[in-house]
Formats: structure tokens, C-alpha cells, sequence
């Protein structure tokens, strides 16, 4: 007797299988007989059932505020980082948790189920670090929330800032992040990065941390980072996000720093629908990319994740909770164009951004916990070609959000029969 069984999906490898789920894990991944006993069936066959989409780096505090109390006009990330600030100022608690709340909504409805997002702890009130503890909590059956004590104005610039970060995290927020590129000196951001790091150290606690998000060719901050995550022994538990700077590098010098950041074993997480509109800003042509050396990282054998950075907020106008637009947008900057890449970009906005945030029990195998997604799509590069509707999203053994398969039909004058209007690919589903 299963809780629930998902007939007949296809698995992100290629298999075909049935997945049995019974007390909110994952008892049968295997054909099962027709006649098996199960509370609900629900029929994915020919579909593509994959463990739950993860967004490595988000800014929830930020989030839906497009507009309020205007907009970025030079599209720049310091001008978004000055409209962030008088936000701030206006925002209430509530204001910041529901907005974080409907965030929410839409990710669970995306099968977007474990989420890291920064919180600005550039606030005496820590306003935006209570909302989102408790929008943690009350999420909690539904979204793995990961939440990083994330100093926006720079923890050495902004003169309470190390101590509120101090205090977000005594509070329990989860991760110790940082944003050396905007101290006030390469020194200072050198600095933050040695004295966040030891606090890491000291607490147990992973670190991600905004690097090098500039197009100035001389932030070398990753540098500090692999040597620190290394002196401190804490390797693994590091990332580096965005990293835009190193498109602009010099290429000897990457070619010494690609291997110190395998050693330190730091995860990348890039944000390319973020990157590509905010970085070449200041350029006239050519207009730089400004993604990180997503393929040449990988190469070296270090972890890449896509992230999404922003929704609706002071950098980002657009967005939809959707990882499968960031994979489509990261392939396209990154050129991972090749089936064999396509399939590792959907990779990295499931499986290897699981791994970077350290998700315990995540994955399509008997025992792991039963959170999963059947799109409308043959396999993954088909769902990041189509990007399609979420048939059905599990989350934690509940069946939480479900939609009809599109019927839409087209009618072509002087052809007898209508034919659906899908674009999936001759032969599937
Ligand atoms: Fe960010």
C-alpha cells in the first residue's frame, strides 16, 4: 500500500518507472503491478518526473518590491543597492514576510522546493531577518529555506553592520555571507572575507558569499576566499556566487586561480538572467557578458550551480520562479548549447545545487524524502527547450499543486481535424 504512486514517468537519466510513496519518503522506484494499492495515482507516463528544482541564491527580503518607491532607471547595481536602501526605510515587517510568502507560493507552484536566500542584515531593526526566520518557519513542510547573514552595505563599510550580522545570526540564520567587492578598499574587502570566514569557522556554519560581482578585472576577492576557506579547513562548505569578474580576468591568471578554487573545493553559483542585464553596464562595444567561466570551472572539476539573484525587485524586473528559465538563460550566456551540456544545465539547477546547499535526502532513489515534479516534456533538455507546465508537484509525501495537461488546438483552414498545440517532440506523450 502506497500513500501515493506516479505512474510510468521518465526519470532525468532515461529510465521509465513507477515511483511508490509511502510516509514521506520514496519506498518503489520500479515497474509496480497494475493492481497495486495506492491513495492516489496520479499518471505522469511519457513524462519527465524529477527531483524538485533548488535556487542556490535568492534575495526574499527583496523580492516582488518592483517599483517601490521606484525604479532602478540606470538598470546598475549600485543604483539598485541605493533604491534597496530606501526601501528599507519605508518597508514594514509584514510587507517584507508577505511578500516573501507570495514568493513562496509561486515557487512550491514551479516545483521549486529548497530555496537559499540572503537576508540584508544592514538593518538595526534586523526587520528583514525576522521576517524571513519566520517565513522559514512557516514554510517549512513545503520549502527548504536556507537563509545567509548577507551585510549588503558591506560589514566593515557600514559601521553596525558587524555586529547585526553578529546578532542574525545568534538569531538563527543559517549561513555567513558577504559582499567584499563593495568595502570601501581591496584591502578592507580582503579583510571581510578573512574575518566572515573565521566566524564561520568558529560557529560551524557554511558560507556563501557575493564575489568579485563587477566587471573590474583587478576583484580578485575568490582568491582571498580559496585561500581562506583552505587556512581554515573549510573546505566544501563554501561558495562563491556570482564571480562575474573573472569574465573579464586576465586568462594567465585564471589559469592559476581555476585550480586554487578546485583545491579549496568552493562552489560556484552564477546568476546569468542577473549577470547578463546588470554587468557591461559601463561598457560601450563590445559589451561584455559579464558570467563567470561556467564550462572552464567545470572542467577543473569545481561544482557550478545556476542561480536566479532576483525577482521582482531594485536589480530585476522580470522573473517567474522558474529555475528552468535560468538554465535556458545560462546556456545561452555560457554557450552549453551541446545535448551533453543542455543536460548539465538541468543538472545544475537540480542535482547541483542540492549538493551545494547540503540537502540531506534529496533525490529520485528509495528513502530519499518524496518531493518531486512531472513536467510536461520527454526528458530535460526538452523541459528547458519548452520550459512546461509543472503537471504536478510533491513536496515532503503531499501532493501540493497539480494542472491539466495544455489541450490547446490548432485549426489550420482546408485540414479536416484539429491538432494540439504542443511542441513536444514527434512521437512523445
Ligand atoms: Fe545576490
Amino acid at each position: 500500500m502506497f500513500d501515493i504512486v506516479v505512474r510510468g514517468g521518465i526519470l532525468p537519466d532515461g529510465r521509465q518507472a513507477d515511483i511508490g510513496i509511502r510516509a514521506g519518503r520514496i519506498a518503489a522506484v520500479e515497474p509496480l503491478p497494475a493492481e497495486v494499492a495506492a491513495g492516489e495515482v496520479i499518471d505522469a507516463t511519457g513524462d519527465l518526473v524529477s527531483p524538485p528544482f533548488v535556487d542556490p541564491h535568492f534575495h526574499m527580503d527583496a523580492t516582488l518590491s518592483f517599483g517601490i518607491p521606484r525604479i532602478n532607471a540606470s538598470g546598475t547595481l549600485l543604483e539598485g543597492i541605493a533604491l534597496w536602501g530606501e526601501l528599507k526605510k519605508v518597508m514594514s515587517f509584514e510587507d517584507v514576510r508577505d511578500r516573501a510568502l507570495a514568493y513562496c507560493d509561486w515557487a512550491a507552484s514551479m516545483g521549486l522546493l529548497a530555496i537559499r536566500s540572503h537576508v540584508d542584515t544592514c538593518d538595526d531593526r534586523l526587520l528583514g531577518v525576522r521576517a524571513l526566520l519566520e517565513v522559514r518557519d512557516r514554510v517549512k513542510d513545503y520549502i527548504d529555506l536556507q537563509l545567509v547573514a548577507f551585510p549588503q552595505d558591506g560589514v566593515f563599510r557600514d559601521p553596525t553592520a558587524w555586529d547585526n550580522t553578529m546578532r542574525a545570526l545568534d538569531l538563527g540564520v543559517d549561513l555567513v555571507g558577504g559582499i567584499p567587492h563593495f568595502e570601501r578598499t581591496m584591502k578592507e574587502g580582503a579583510r571581510s572575507v578573512r574575518a566572515l570566514c573565521e566566524v564561520a569557522a568558529e560557529r560551524g556554519l557554511m558560507v556563501d558569499m557575493h564575489c568579485d560581482e563587477t566587471d573590474d578585472p583587478m576583484s580578485r576577492h575568490i582568491e582571498t576566499l580559496a585561500f581562506e576557506t583552505q587556512r581554515l579547513g573549510l573546505e566544501g562548505r563554501v561558495a562563491g556566487s556570482h564571480l562575474t569578474s573573472m569574465h573579464s580576468m586576465d586568462n594567465y591568471y585564471v589559469s592559476k586561480l581555476l585550480p586554487l578554487i578546485a583545491e579549496a573545493q568552493i562552489a560556484a553559483i552564477p546568476n546569468p538572467l542577473i549577470n547578463i542585464v546588470i554587468q557591461g553596464r559601463h561598457d560601450t562595444y563590445p559589451r561584455r557578458r559579464g558570467l563567470t567561466r561556467v564550462k572552464e570551472m567545470q572542467a577543473h572539476g569545481i561544482r557550478v550551480g545556476w542561480g536566479q539573484d532576483c525577482v521582482r525587485d531594485p536589480w530585476y524586473s522580470l522573473g517567474t520562479a522558474d529555475m528552468l528559465d535560468v538554465a535556458f538563460m545560462g546556456l545561452h550566456v555560457a554557450q552549453m548549447t551541446h545535448p551533453d551540456e543542455m543536460r548539465r544545465c538541468f543538472d545544475m539547477v537540480t542535482t547541483q545545487n542540492a549538493a551545494i546547499m547540503g540537502l540531506e535526502g534529496y533525490g529520485l532513489e528509495v528513502g530519499c524524502a518524496a518531493s518531486l515534479v512531472v513536467l510536461d516534456a520527454g526528458d530535460p533538455v526538452e523541459a528547458i527547450r519548452l520550459r512546461p507546465d509543472r503537471l504536478a508537484v510533491i513536496s515532503k509525501g503531499r501532493i501540493i499543486s497539480r494542472k491539466a495537461r495544455n489541450d490547446a488546438r490548432l485549426s489550420i483552414p482546408g485540414r479536416p481535424e484539429t491538432v494540439r498545440r504542443r511542441h513536444r517532440a514527434p512521437g512523445d506523450g
